[in-house]
């Protein structure tokens, strides 16, 4: 399958794995890579070193292209966007910001760079300021979100910018593929389903709270403070809802989420830890690899924009 993000990243099919805090490492960047697509390293909170040594772990595990999402609100990001190019990273995709200010030393260094947006107004100012692509995702997805759905969002950043666009959100098998592209978009990002991949390395604990999910189990947490993310439903999304509807101040909003992302992935701790998924997580019933993902995937997309029923 064969669009302007392959030709752009040097990739089999235009299948991106999300960048995930915690749960994107090596071994499933390696295993996206591998099985055709675009594996990512999420540099989330980790500092720059801990990336480095993933980047190097990855090399080992592929010889296919594979890129780092990088959040440029954590403190770490100016020492991340050095390694890199240090490392000789091929792909970045950014989260939480601009990436204006690194845009030149990842542009001489050859680094094809591809925000993550939620408006049409970012996706503008990223082309301007040189992005290779935009990933356009919408509050569908699993974590740190915008406002707009997948459906809404992709089809005016596709009318609204002349680099290829990537949709991202609610995305789980070839028919929201097939749906993404009818959208105007040239490929897809998919986090939720490779994060209870078998190649992904989060806590048994997790990846059946999202195999276990139905269509209505996520929550957004984090709309009274301005930095919205989507969980699955559990003990600490509802205590989180009832301290932000009664008003509760930031520092102890923020006091209950300390660490709850890694308490999820690591520790397998359901109950406390920040369950991240998107809605999409009612639709995933098995764990699978990513290449048997990817595959089915792009085969059933590939039929069903050529006409011919998924079914048949
Ligand atoms: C557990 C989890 C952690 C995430 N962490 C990040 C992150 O660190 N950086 C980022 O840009 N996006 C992050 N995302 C968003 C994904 O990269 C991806 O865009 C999203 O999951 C796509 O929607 P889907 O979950 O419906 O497949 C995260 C998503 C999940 C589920």
């Amino acid at each position: 399958m064969k669009t302007e993000i392959t030709e752009l990243l040097g990739i089999e099919y235009p299948v991106i794995q999300g960048g995930m805090a915690w749960v994107a490492e090596c071994h499933l960047a390696a295993a996206v890579s591998n099985a055709g697509g675009l594996g990512l390293i999420a540099a989330g909170g980790a500092p720059a070193e801990w990336v480095r040594e993933q980047i190097r772990e990855t090399k080992k595990l592929t010889d296919k292209p594979f890129g780092v999402n990088i959040m440029l609100m954590n403190p770490e990001s100016e020492k991340v966007a050095k390694v890199i190019v240090e490392e000789g990273v091929k792909v970045v995709t950014t989260g939480a910001g601009s990436p204006e200010k690194y845009m030149a030393d990842w542009k001489a260094a050859g680094v094809k760079v591809i925000p993550v947006v939620a408006s049409v107004a970012l996706a503008k100012r990223m082309e301007r300021c040189g992005a290779d692509a935009v990933v356009a995702e919408g509050c569908e997805a699993g974590g740190h979100i915008g406002e707009l759905t997948t459906m809404v969002l992709v089809p005016q950043v596709a009318d609204a910018v002349n680099i290829p666009v990537i949709a991202a959100g609610g995305i789980a098998d070839g028919r929201g593929m097939a749906a993404a592209f009818m959208l105007g978009a040239k490929g897809i990002q998919m986090g939720t389903v490779f994060a209870a991949s078998k190649e992904s390395v989060i806590h048994e604990n997790y990846k059946n709270s999202i195999l276990k999910a139905k269509d209505i189990d996520s929550r957004v947490t984090g709309r009274s403070t301005g930095h919205p993310i989507r969980v699955l439903r559990n003990d600490m999304a509802r205590k989180y809802l009832e301290l932000e509807k009664s008003g509760a101040p930031f520092e102890e909003l923020e006091q209950l989420t300390l660490g709850s992302l890694r308490k999820a992935v690591q520790e397998g701790d359901t109950k406390n830890g920040s369950l991240m998924a998107g809605q999409i997580a009612g639709m995933i019933k098995e764990e699978r690899t990513c290449a048997d993902i990817i595959s089915s995937t792009v085969s059933e997309a590939g039929k069903l924009m050529n006409g011919v029923s998924a079914n048949e």
